[in-house]
């Protein structure tokens, strides 16, 4: 057994993790190389992430690995980082199936390239009876977005008469978000040292645990996401109450 493991409660492990993947250019620059340089060198820091996750029995793991804003880069980049994304997903198939692993994906997928969006497909649809843990890539995401689109179709439903708007609820407007089918984020972790959220899932981060690290993506390995695990599971997750009724006051 991992010897970090042990320093883990396995009784209260998050049952989703979110992750900021922040950093690569910078450690590309440190080196003197260009930004695409860092992204090429990401994979082991998502692959140690995701099996991190699975081996403490973490369900799910959201990856932020493109933004709404992120198009405004430049195109070159954009371009890298597409053609990473369709390559990386090919190449890693065959380990989603021997680790378990059920991809997902949230944002505006539509707007990636097709040939991304036909990969993406492709890995969503062979990977869908794997149950160990669910790995969701934000592609194209943006929180605000997300949210507009929410409330543009349950308009269009209210206004069919589908929906009551006195019944509009929190349960409704989750449906319609794209992590309809995923609970709330329990931690959400960020590297490279800035600590901002950057239109990440703000709803459904309502409640999560943050932790920042100055480690840059591309350095990420096991031990920094149980460092994380450990420094979540040394807080006090009050939802408002006190600590008396929580139970665990000391
Ligand atoms: C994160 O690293 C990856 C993406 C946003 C796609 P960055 O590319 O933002 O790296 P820094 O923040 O410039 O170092
Ligand atoms: C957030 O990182 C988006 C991803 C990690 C995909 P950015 O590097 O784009 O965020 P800002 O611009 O520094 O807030
Ligand atoms: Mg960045």
């Amino acid at each position: 057994m991992d010897e970090k493991l042990r320093g883990i409660n396995l009784n209260n492990v998050p049952r989703h993790i979110a992750i900021i993947m922040d950093g690569n250019g910078r450690w590309a620059k440190k080196q003197g190389m260009q930004r695409v340089f860092g992204h090429r060198n990401a994979l082991t820091a998502v692959r140690q992430a995701v099996e991190a996750s699975a081996d403490i029995g973490t369900k799910f793991i959201t990856l932020y690995a493109f933004s709404t804003e992120n198009w405004n880069r430049p195109k070159l980049e954009v371009d890298a980082l597409m053609s990473l994304l369709i390559n990386s997903l090919r190449k890693e198939l065959p380990d989603f199936h021997k680790n378990g692993i059920k991809v997902n994906s949230i944002g505006a997928t539509e707007k990636l390239p097709k040939k991304a969006q036909r990969v993406l497909q492709e890995v969503i649809h062979e990977t869908r009876n794997n149950s160990t843990i669910t790995l969701t890539f934000a592609l194209s995401y943006g929180s605000r977005e997300e949210i507009v689109n929410a409330i543009k179709n349950i308009s269009k439903k209210v206004v069919n008469n589908e929906i009551d708007v006195k019944k509009i609820d929190e349960k409704i407007i989750n449906n319609h978000l794209y992590t309809f089918n995923l609970p709330d984020v329990d931690l959400m972790i960020r590297t490279s040292g800035e600590q901002r959220i950057s239109n990440f899932l703000l709803w459904q981060m309502a409640y999560a645990e943050l932790y920042f690290t100055d480690v840059l993506w591309p350095d990420f390995r096991k031990e920094h996401l149980f460092d994380a695990i450990i420094n979540y599971q040394n807080r006090e997750r009050r939802f408002g109450k006190t600590s008396e009724q929580i139970g665990t006051d000391v």
